[in-house]
């Protein structure tokens, strides 16, 4: 296929598969669908191959580590893990460190990790202290980043203590909906710029703010940032990787969104409770009792009922939405009549580049994130699972992280349930991936005009932040130039 003539352009991402689209059940939907939900766009992406060097080259990396990940907006932590003054989280990202920490006065800072003396890193975990001190000579900050001690201070004439230079150096802070991001770009726009289309489908739809972290787990992977983050971004993938869901999950009808005034923002859905247009039309019981076996080991859904007829005049999605409703609504503790079919069913994934990817409605009440490795062929990706605070109840604290390593399973994390066996499955692709993308057959991966394209505007944007910083450093855009995501 070409895009060497007007047509073809146009019809770049026009096509879609057979079956009802996630707009389609949405007009079927029983209750009423947000307004976020129906806000649906597609702007054409093109169709070149993107080098694949892009997920091997460690010089790509270090590009990407020294222009990129300073660059942006990232999921530091969650504001739960910062309640009391003193209370800190370790951001570490690349070769970067930040303290996420929470000061006497309640407002949240990040501060850059390493000691101003002879540049100690000041904390390697998270925990809760009066102040930092370094623990090579003890030179000591307060909460505020400002500097409160210098031992054997008589040899520091020219350093002190409330000087500006002697504060650790601040990255931007902004909180949303619980979530703590960091940005170490003093100049970068402002995260309510950056994520307004987040903001916007968040505010009056999908409440993070009334959720609290139930688990946690952060695993090293064996697979280049990108490869990991592009797994989790489109549902291509489930007709080889998932192929137990396909009586149940309407993988080709997803939607995804990409609007022409957010490139930051995108949404990927995925309508459940509908067959997949793969098979041949199957009795809408079917696709019940596969989703109810199915989801009776999903850690939000048990206790849920594990059969149920499909009434004449129903279809299996409005029941499956009845018993998930019911059964998450009294697991949870807290009333979800008033959600849609669409809040409790279907998997909606909205990602803010870089890296952050929240899940809205309930049913899939997931955050993901993820995170460079030393290499690029590694890794760390992130899953914390959000459920509501109980009706009534006090915030309870939220789950301890659970850290496993390049070797460990995601089964191996207390609490993963069922979805460990779907991540094992995603996984079990990577070491695959990351090694065929080394060999020399072809240059350039190839991405679904559709389906794909968010996956190639996030490269876009990758290239705008490394060539946006090589340009502020004097330094020469050839260095980047081969592996650029071409233009069409
Ligand atoms: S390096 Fe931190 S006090 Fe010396
Ligand atoms: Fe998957």
């Amino acid at each position: 296929m070409t895009t060497t003539n007007d047509e073809q352009q146009i019809t770049i991402g026009a096509r879609r598969s057979p079956g009802p689209s996630v707009q389609d059940l949405h007009r079927a939907d029983t209750g009423p669908v947000p307004r976020a939900l129906l806000d649906e766009s597609y702007v054409p992406q093109g169709q070149a191959d993107v080098p694949k060097a892009r997920y091997t080259s460690p010089a790509f990396a270090a590009l990407e580590n020294e222009f990129m990940w300073t660059s942006t907006w990232q999921l530091a932590c969650l504001a739960d893990e910062i309640r009391q003054p003193g209370d800190h989280v370790v951001y570490d990202v690349a070769d970067q460190s930040l303290l996420v920490t929470r000061l006497r006065d309640g407002s949240i800072r990040a501060f850059h990790n390493a000691c101003l003396h002879r540049g100690t890193k000041l904390r390697t975990e998270d925990g809760r202290v009066a102040s930092f001190r370094c623990p090579f000579h003890g030179w000591r900050w307060d909460l505020d980043g400002t500097l409160a001690e210098i031992p054997g201070g008589w040899d520091f004439p020219h350093i002190t203590c409330d000087a500006t230079r002697s504060c650790l150096p601040e990255a931007q802070v902004a909180e949303w909906q619980g979530f703590v991001f960091v940005n170490m770009d003093p100049t970068a726009a402002p995260f309510e710029e950056v994520a307004a289309k987040l903001i916007d489908h968040f505010s009056d739809s999908f409440d993070y703010a009334n959720r609290y972290c139930t688990f946690h787990a952060v695993k090293e992977v064996p697979a280049n940032w990108k490869v990991c983050m592009e797994a989790f971004s489109e549902g291509y993938h489930v007709i080889a990787t998932h192929p137990q869901i396909v009586e149940f999950a309407g993988d080709d009808n997803s939607e995804y969104s990409i609007w022409p005034d957010s490139k930051y923002v995108t949404r990927f859905v995925n309508g459940f409770g509908i067959q997949s247009p793969h098979l041949a039309e199957i009795p809408q019981q079917q696709i019940l009792d596969a989703y109810l076996a199915f989801s009776s080991k999903a850690a939000q859904r048990v206790g849920s009922a594990t059969n149920a007829p499909v009434p004449e005049g129903k279809t299996a999605r409005q029941v499956a939405a009845e018993v998930f409703r019911a059964g998450m609504g009294a697991r949870y503790g807290t009333d979800l009549s008033a959600y849609s079919d669409t809040e409790i069913l279907d998997a909606h994934l909205y990602h803010l580049f870089p890296a952050f990817a929240p899940w809205a409605g309930i049913g899939q009440p997931l955050v993901y994130r993820w995170r460079p490795g030393a290499t690029p062929d590694t890794c760390f990706m992130d899953v914390y699972r959000m459920a509501p605070v109980p009706d009534g109840q006090e915030r309870p604290a939220p789950a301890e992280c659970q850290r496993l390593t390049l070797e460990q399973e995601w089964h191996e994390a207390a609490g993963m349930g069922q979805l460990a066996d779907v991540f094992a499955q995603d996984m079990s692709n990577f070491p695959r991936v990351q090694a065929g993308l080394k060999s020399t057959g072809k240059r350039g991966v190839t991405f679904g005009d559709y389906q794909e394209a968010r996956l190639r505007l996030i490269h876009r944007n990758i290239d705008e932040c490394i060539l946006a910083g090589l340009a502020a450093s004097g330094r020469s855009h050839a260095e980047a130039q081969p592996y650029l995501v071409p233009e069409g």
